[in-house]
């Protein structure tokens, strides 16, 4: 297979409250996983993001090792309450410019930026006014999206709106594993549709103040199960809450028993189906189903095959059916913003910690993506989660993403074998276009 380096895209991603720490330091404000963590029993270790990978202060160590994997382009997010410690109005100069310096740094050494501009560090000061269940907090995302814009747009060429908001509404206010907590159906579907007005109204801002490529992250999972309905069920609830919306299809119905209207004004969706020039599709598994019962009537079966430390079946042919079906059903080139796997790595001193199953999973899932590509899919990038071992939100430090080790006591980050796959495998695509 042959993969032209200048159409698709090798990198890595990472998000700012997974790695960056220094949560206090420069101005940032707090935000939602700040006091969401500071409650008992929220994560499993009793961890915050602090300090995390401690990367605001060792960002240039982590550029060098982006150099030495020879990846074209690098994901990362902005922490909002960083740039805005409210949320919105006074603007925190030392935080934009933090990114500033990042973004220079990728450009020197060749490395593409790629901004998510929401991966669910929230300004607290804007969750005490409703967080996602109000309306405000829309507006407030197009605001902050077009002072990033301003100030980086000229030197970032991709801007993705959100990560996963689907994590965002759901985990975040209807099962209370992350932040907010909140356990309150009405509550979740509320903040999916302010989610999705905060993407649409930031499109357009993004757009006036520069950007040029401006999208969306998304997460999908491959779903099977004999019940026709429980599929269905699952694939609307898990795939086409956010997708359906964005391609002017409206929100997909019955879903949950006794459903509650969704705050929908006239225009949002319009707004909410602005173009976008690309799709961002993380996966890491597949979900197996069956009928159940309550609200969402839907059981979910044990995986069937190998699963990772997060308990999350390998099954790299469900990145390929996502891929081949998503090609059909989007008219938007797509990039795989996120794949990878946690796995118990250990460390005991060696200059190379062996993760053989992390190099399996990755080398399957890349291939699965080239093969949907190979078959005509306008697939355009693959980016590993994560660069670094870093906070696995609910899970703390307890799981390790990374292609390098990070030794939190001493900061050190120690390659993985995965890493050097990675690096070699990069190195052989774009040294034959
Ligand atoms: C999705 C999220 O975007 C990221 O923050 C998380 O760490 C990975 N998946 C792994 O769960």
């Amino acid at each position: 297979m042959t993969v032209n380096a200048n159409s698709f895209l090798f990198g890595v991603a990472t998000s700012a409250y997974q790695i960056e720490g220094a949560t206090k330091e420069d101005g940032r404000g707090p935000s939602i996983w700040d006091a969401f963590a500071q409650r008992k029993g929220t994560i499993r270790d009793g961890s915050t993001g602090e300090p995390a990978c401690d990367h605001y202060r060792r960002w240039r160590e982590d550029l060098a090792l982006m150099k030495e994997l020879g990846i074209g382009a690098y994901r990362f997010s902005i922490a909002w309450p960083r740039v805005l410690p409210e949320g919105k109005g006074r603007v925190n100069p030392k935080g934009l410019a933090f990114y500033d310096r990042l973004v220079d740094g990728l450009l020197e050494a060749g490395i593409t930026p790629f901004i998510t501009l929401y991966h669910w560090d929230l300004p607290l000061a804007l969750e005490q006014r409703g967080g996602w269940r109000s309306r405000e907090t829309a507006y407030a995302f197009a605001q902050y999206a077009e002072l990033v814009a301003r100030s980086l747009g000229d030197r970032v060429p991709f801007f993705a709106t959100l990560n996963e908001p689907w994590c965002s509404a759901f985990l975040g206010h209807f099962t209370g594993e992350h932040a907010p907590g909140l356990r309150n159906l009405e509550a979740a579907l509320r903040s999916a549709h302010h989610l999705l007005l905060a993407h649409g109204l930031a499109v357009k801002a993004l757009r006036a103040s520069g950007a040029r490529q401006v999208g969306i992250v998304l997460n999908f999972t491959h779903v099977e199960g004999e019940d026709r309905e429980a599929v269905a069920r699952t694939d609307a609830y898990h795939n086409r809450f956010f997708l359906d919306p964005l391609l002017g299809s409206g929100y997909p119905q019955g879903i949950f028993l006794g459903e509650h209207p969704m705050p929908i004004q006239p225009g949002d969706m319009e707004i909410i189906a602005a173009p976008i020039d690309f799709l961002g599709v993380n996966y890491y598994t597949r979900a197996r189903v069956a009928p159940g019962e309550g609200l969402y009537p839907v059981r979910y079966l044990p995986p069937k095959g190998a699963t990772t430390s997060m308990g999350w079946e390998v099954y790299p042919e469900g990145l390929y059916l996502l891929l081949r079906r998503l090609s059909q059903a989007t008219p938007w080139p797509l990039y795989v913003t996120e794949n990878g796997a946690a796995y118990p790595d250990r460390w005991r001193g060696e200059e190379v910690v062996e993760d053989p199953e992390r190099v399996a999973y990755l080398q399957a899932h890349l291939e699965a993506t080239l093969k949907a590509r190979r078959e005509g899919g306008d697939i355009r990038g693959y980016f590993v989660w994560s660069l670094l071992d870093n906070f696995e939100w609910a899970q703390g430090y307890t799981q390790r993403f990374g292609l390098f080790y990070v030794d939190y006591p001493s900061q050190r980050r120690i390659p993985k074998r995965s890493a050097l796959w990675y690096q070699k495998r990069i190195a052989e695509i774009t040294a034959d276009p």
